[in-house]
């Protein structure tokens, strides 16, 4: 069974909309089948997000995702990576589709309230990071 790494992030746990997004996964028909609610260290984030090391809003991104708990999961599910990043929608809510989990909650392009594997190479890179 397919496999993808997702992290519901500070903006969602701060506003108590877990629930809300996990039922959104779950209606898509993937399923959650392990999640675990944690605070990052900064170390931690900035492992996890070295990649955009050199990004201009790096810093903000480790401060915020460090801010509030977050809950990292691992989904499966037939094509989970595709269709998982389908349902959260772009990355900026703004160009979104409707009924994606970014479009219904997120408030911006940084606290867009989760984030999901971009290929099955990382999603097993991201799950064995957490899990
Ligand atoms: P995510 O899919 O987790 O990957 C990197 C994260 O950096 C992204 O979601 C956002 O939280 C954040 N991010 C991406 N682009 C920007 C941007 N232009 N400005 C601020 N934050 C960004």
């Amino acid at each position: 069974m397919d496999q993808t790494f997702s992290i519901i992030k500070p903006d969602a746990t701060k506003r108590n909309i877990t629930g809300s997004i996990n039922k959104v996964i779950e209606e898509s028909g993937l399923r959650i089948i392990a999640q675990k609610r944690i605070k990052l260290t900064t170390n931690q984030a900035e492992k996890f997000y070295s990649v955009h090391k050199e990004r201009p809003f790096f810093r903000d991104l480790i401060e915020y995702m460090t801010s509030e708990p977050v809950i990292v999961q691992i989904l499966s599910g037939d094509n989970c990576v595709e269709r998982y990043r389908a349902i959260m929608g772009a990355t900026n809510p703004e160009n979104a589709e409707n009924g994606t989990i970014r479009k219904l909650f997120a408030l911006n392009v940084q606290e867009n309230s989760v984030h999901g594997s971009d290929s099955t190479e990382n999603a097993k890179i991201e799950i064995d990071f957490f899990f």
